[in-house]
């Protein structure tokens, strides 16, 4: 199966990048399966319904079997670019599953559960474990990815979880 890791933040300076390779080392590492970072900003998306919109990702958002989103918290939400990111495709996205990684001062948690809400409205199923990554223990000057070594357990969970649902949904698409 295919998976993207969906980079949502689209910011100067953002640290998206270190967490998604973080997961897709883990992720390749252990299991036998495609895992692709999928950047909202290399699409250079519309603000929704602006302008022509970017094809190119929704056919990226429908090859794929399941998702891992990278989601920021910005004032105690998830970034506009990746909500934006979610709302430019629709059949696309029904049916798979998804985990989500988050990050922020207090581990992003209330962002992942918007992006849980959203994902539900887009037939979407976001597995349980929600790896957490703290700004002030995770990071070097908010800026470093340092994760403690104990965070790969929540990882593993996440992808294990993932990869189950994933199969089973691929019985209905
Ligand atoms: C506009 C803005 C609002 C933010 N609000 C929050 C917040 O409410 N809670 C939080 O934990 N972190 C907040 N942060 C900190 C971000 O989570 C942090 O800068 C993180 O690195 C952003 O992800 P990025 O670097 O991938 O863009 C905010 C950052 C910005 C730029």
């Amino acid at each position: 199966m295919r998976f993207g890791i969906i980079l949502g933040s689209t910011r100067e300076g953002r640290v998206s990048p270190q967490v998604g390779e973080y997961i897709k080392g883990i992720a390749e590492t252990r299991l036998d399966h495609d895992f692709e970072i999928v950047d909202v900003k290399d699409f250079k998306l519309p603000f929704m319904g602006t302008a022509e919109p970017n094809l190119k990702w929704n056919e990226k958002i429908k090859e794929l079997d399941g998702y891992i989103f990278i989601t920021q918290e910005y004032n105690h939400g998830m970034s506009s670019s990746l909500k934006n990111a979610l709302d430019s495709a629709r059949e696309e996205w029904f049916n798979k599953a998804a985990g989500i990684v988050s990050y922020g001062s207090g581990g992003g948690i209330r962002a992942a559960e918007q992006v849980r809400l959203v994902l539900a409205e887009q037939k979407v199923a976001g597995v349980r474990t929600n790896p957490a990554f703290n700004l002030f223990t995770d990071f070097e000057n908010f800026t470093t990815f340092k994760p403690g070594g104990h965070m790969a357990t929540g990882v593993n969970d996440m992808l294990d979880e993932l990869i189950s649902w994933s199969e089973a949904f691929k019985t209905i698409r």
